[in-house]
């Protein structure tokens, strides 16, 4: 085995211990996912404390350069989370959220980092249950990918 091999096992075990605390960054929209997350705290549905919420006027906000800048900040994840399609107070933006969801799956691939850090979610105002356990499944599958990595390598380690 060589010195390479070694610490890459070594990296990929640490960063799937159970100790791992994955950093999740959920951009909600204002009028659906936003409110959707709010229904979940005040009907006190339990969800993994990883996640962030950034709330966003639309899910269409969402540019490739805040998710790239997300991972180079440390995030393991990221999730956008939208009104349904034929929902969105601004008509298209949540289309124009999934064509920028799928492009920077591809992007992040180039990075060498799974599409599955990704995820696009619509959640309207009155699925707080939703938004729960849509944070939950993200979490969970974070964590088993592990961490990212990406701002390591950003840094140049
Ligand atoms: S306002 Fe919710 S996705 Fe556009």
């Amino acid at each position: 085995m060589s010195a390479g091999t070694s610490t890459k096992s070594k990296s990929q075990s640490r960063s799937k211990t159970v100790d791992f605390e994955p950093k999740i960054l959920a951009f909600c929209c204002n009028w659906c996912s936003y409110a959707g997350a709010d229904l979940a705290g005040v009907s006190r549905f339990q969800y993994n404390p990883h996640a962030r919420i950034i709330r966003v006027m639309c899910s269409g906000r969402i540019d490739l350069g805040l998710i790239l800048n997300a991972f180079d900040k440390g995030a393991d994840g990221v999730l956008v989370s939208g009104c349904h399609p034929g929902d969105c107070h601004y008509i298209t933006g949540n289309e124009k959220a999934q064509v920028t969801m799928e492009l920077a799956g591809e992007l992040i691939q180039t990075l060498g980092l799974e599409p599955e850090r990704l995820k696009l979610q619509w959640i309207s105002a009155a699925e707080g249950q939703k938004f729960a356990e849509s944070i939950d499944e993200f979490v969970e599958t974070i964590k088993n990918l592990g961490e990212s990595g990406a701002k390591a390598q950003a840094q140049g380690g």
